[in-house]
């Protein structure tokens, strides 16, 4: 899929969200090696540690599904003013880093900016299982 195809994936996956707490509303798209593509977006909780963000909801949707190892994740915060607001969390960094992210792509909403980056801009020596020893 055309990177504005995914961009534009992600900013209506983000109308699914749930967020009456931060009105933040946030949309993911996660593409396999072999080209699936998986949706996700933040759903927020009462008790607010327990809400999720949109890009672990979208990795777990892969995963659970079957998907080892993703190629590219795209960030879409469409209630952020830019792109620079809309980068994910250090959480999200972690959860993509375990299944091989190499692309991630990051933009607000319709008028905003698309950055592309590389991951390793994103968690420069991260830790992954390729750390544990014997894996
Ligand atoms: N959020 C995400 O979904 N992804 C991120 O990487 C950053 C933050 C969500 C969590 C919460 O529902 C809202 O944005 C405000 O933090």
């Amino acid at each position: 899929m055309r990177t504005d195809d995914l961009v534009a994936l992600a900013r209506g996956a983000a109308r699914g969200a749930y967020a009456p707490y931060s009105s933040f509303r946030v949309g993911s798209v996660v593409v396999g090696f072999d080209g699936e593509i998986f949706t996700g977006a933040n759903v927020e909780n009462a008790a607010y540690p327990i809400g999720t963000c949109a890009e672990a909801n979208a990795v777990n949707n892969a995963v659970a599904q079957g998907v080892r190892r993703i190629e590219t994740v795209v960030v879409a915060c469409i209630d952020a003013e830019t792109a620079d607001g809309a980068y994910p969390c250090g959480g999200c960094r972690q959860t993509m880093s375990e299944f091989g992210v190499e692309r991630v792509i990051v933009t607000a909403g319709d008028d905003s900016e698309v950055r592309e980056h590389r991951f390793d801009e994103l968690l420069p020596h991260n830790f992954g299982p390729k750390d544990l020893p014997g894996r």
